[in-house]
Formats: C-alpha cells, sequence, structure tokens
C-alpha cells in the first residue's frame, strides 16, 4: 500500500522528475526567446537521482516520469533511464521529450529500460511546428514515432498544446494520423504561466470545443480507470489510436492529480501552479539521510492543497513548463 495519499484521499503513484531546466526548442507559449542559463546551474546527478528515486519507492511509488526542459539534452540520460529503472519497485520509466533527438537516441533509452514515450508535437504541418517551436524538426520528430513503434515501447503519447489561430483546425488530420496508430494524442488546454500572459489572451482555447467535434465524428468518452489521470480519454472502433482531453481550467480537474513533481534541482513540488516548493536535496547527499528524506516528503504530502488557484488568476511559482517539466 502507498503512504504517499494526502489529506483528500488521492494518493501519488507517479512521481515527475525533471533533469534539466534548458531546452534546445522555442516554443511560442513556454520559451519564446529560448532558454537562459541562469549561471551555471548545477541539476541532479545520477547519484542524487537514484536516492531520491529510492525514497520515492519505497513509499510505494511505481512510476517515475523523466522530463524537462528537454530531458535528452542530458549527456548522461541513458544512464540515469538504466538506474532509475533498476530501482526496486519502480515499474514504469516514462519519458516526455520535444522529440527531435529520438532518432539517434531512443534505440538506447529503450535498451536502458525505458517502458513509455511522450512526444510533444504541437502540429502535423511541418511550417506550422517550425513556426510554433522555432525548429523544423517535424520529419525527426516523426522518425522517432514511428521507431518507438517498432522497438515496441509500451506506451507511446503525443502532445499537442491547443493553440487559437494556430492549430485548431487539425482533428481530422489528427484522427487519419489515429486510424492505423495505436498511440494516444493528448490535446492539452493551454495554461497560464508567469511569463506568457499575453499569448495566453491571445491563443487559448477551451478544450470543450474539441470534445464536441470529437463526440459529433463518434468518439466516445472512456470511463475513468481508478489509476488514470486528469486526463480524459475518447475511443473509436475504427480507430487504433485514442484521444485524451488535458484541460485543467474544467471542474474536477485536481480531483484526478496522481502526481507529484520534483523539479532538476531537487525541490519537491506538490502542484504545478502550487507557491511552494521544499528542498530535497540536502537529503540527497549521503545514504544516511534515507530516512530523514522519507520523513520530508510525507510531511509536505500532508499540505497538499484540494486544487490550483488558476481560477483566481494565480500562476504561482512557475514562470514557464520548462522550469518544471509540465
Ligand atoms: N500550457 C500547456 N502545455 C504546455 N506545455 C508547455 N508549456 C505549456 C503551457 N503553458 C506542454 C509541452 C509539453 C508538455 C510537457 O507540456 O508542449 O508537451
Ligand atoms: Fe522546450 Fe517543452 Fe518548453 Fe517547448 S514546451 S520550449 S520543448 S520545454
Amino acid at each position: 500500500m502507498s503512504q504517499l495519499t494526502d489529506g483528500f484521499g488521492r494518493s501519488f503513484p507517479y512521481l515527475r522528475l525533471s533533469l534539466t531546466e534548458a531546452c534546445n526548442f522555442r516554443c511560442s507559449y513556454c520559451l519564446p526567446d529560448g532558454y537562459q542559463a541562469d549561471g551555471r546551474p548545477q541539476f541532479l546527478s545520477v547519484a542524487e537521482i537514484e536516492r531520491l528515486v529510492r525514497a520515492f519507492a519505497t513509499l510505494g511509488m511505481h512510476k517515475i516520469r523523466l522530463t524537462g526542459g528537454e530531458p535528452s539534452l542530458r549527456k548522461d540520460l541513458d544512464q540515469i533511464i538504466e538506474t532509475v529503472a533498476r530501482v526496486p519497485g519502480i515499474r514504469k520509466v516514462a519519458i516526455t521529450t520535444n522529440g527531435c533527438l529520438l532518432p539517434r537516441r531512443l534505440p538506447g533509452w529503450h535498451r536502458a529500460g525505458l517502458t513509455a514515450l511522450n512526444v510533444s508535437m504541437d502540429s502535423l504541418r511541418r511550417e506550422r511546428f517550425h513556426a510554433i517551436t522555432g525548429h523544423d524538426r517535424l520529419p525527426e520528430v516523426l522518425e522517432g514515432i514511428a521507431m518507438a513503434q517498432q522497438l515496441g515501447l509500451q506506451s507511446i503519447k503525443l502532445n499537442a498544446v491547443l493553440l487559437r489561430d494556430r492549430n485548431d483546425d487539425e482533428l481530422p488530420d489528427w484522427m487519419e494520423f489515429l486510424r492505423e496508430r495505436p498511440v494516444s494524442v493528448r490535446f492539452i488546454e493551454l495554461m497560464r504561466t508567469g511569463d506568457n500572459r499575453n499569448y495566453f489572451e491571445r491563443h487559448h482555447l477551451n478544450a470543450d470545443v474539441v470534445i464536441n467535434q470529437l463526440e459529433a465524428a463518434g468518439w466516445h468518452l472512456r470511463p475513468r480507470a481508478a489509476d488514470a489521470g486528469p486526463a480524459r480519454e475518447f475511443t473509436h472502433p475504427d480507430y487504433r489510436g485514442s484521444f485524451g482531453i488535458i484541460a485543467p481550467y474544467s471542474r474536477d480537474f485536481c480531483k484526478g492529480c496522481n502526481r507529484l513533481r520534483v523539479t532538476a534541482k531537487g525541490d519537491l513540488r506538490l502542484c504545478l501552479f502550487g507557491d511552494f516548493g521544499v528542498a530535497l536535496r540536502p537529503l540527497l547527499q549521503s545514504d544516511e539521510d534515507h530516512d530523514a528524506l522519507l520523513a520530508r516528503i510525507t510531511t509536505q504530502l500532508g499540505l497538499k492543497a484540494a486544487g490550483h488557484g488558476l481560477h483566481q488568476g494565480l500562476t504561482g511559482l512557475t514562470p514557464h513548463l520548462a522550469s518544471i517539466g509540465g
């Protein structure tokens, strides 16, 4: 039984661990001017990551998602995956990536023990992908997804942020894409962060628009699995793939919360939009601090709030999602 539960009956079998704040893309809603390093940031080392994951696994966590920034910018990523996958209790090791390095790196990650892949892909059209991310890399991303299918990864998900006037007319293309591919496309409602307020006003699109189009085309909402996260899943008998809707502004979104986050510098963040983090790094320097680390994590969970303050315009500590990993 997991000890990772909060005061609202939610349990947290799933940790999102950011490996770096750096990113090589310039997504218009996230890092429009590119990543600007602040001094010489020191992100968690392999040894620190191992202690961290051992602690969470002791408390009942069984899935780790490696995020960024862009996690593939870590030169030691193969070693990180291998280390995490070997921790007793960890059954799933997933990564969220912008995908441009997949053709070169995915076989190594797979050998190291990667089980699931999420790729950010905001458009199926090359020029739009280029305009949104600042990089003309859609062909590599598509090649990487095909490779993931060939390698037989357990789960392949594609994330597309819904953007008014940028990619809001592509649903028919996505359906075609999913006809023969057993992958899940997740439409994510644009979230307002500290840095993207004007962009948010211009391009936020309510996910209900897409839900209505899906239902009109015969897609059905799947009953929510007990351990499912906040995505609402839609399937259709004629398609091998599925759609997921992630709508953080919808009512009850936070009820499905099943994840905790740790930043690339080792702060535990209870909510993407929370306004505090607690440093775990001081307790990651020696195996002797294992019990103190467990105590710090469980104490913090007792403080997790029922929901975020986005509806009140509160974005918390998060200037952009590269700083915390989506
Ligand atoms: N709103 C919604 N999604 C975002 N992402 C990054 N910033 C935002 C935002 N402000 C997405 C990325 C990636 C995932 C980790 O989070 O596109 O797919
Ligand atoms: Fe990089 Fe992801 Fe932010 Fe795009 S959304 S700039 S890929 S961290």
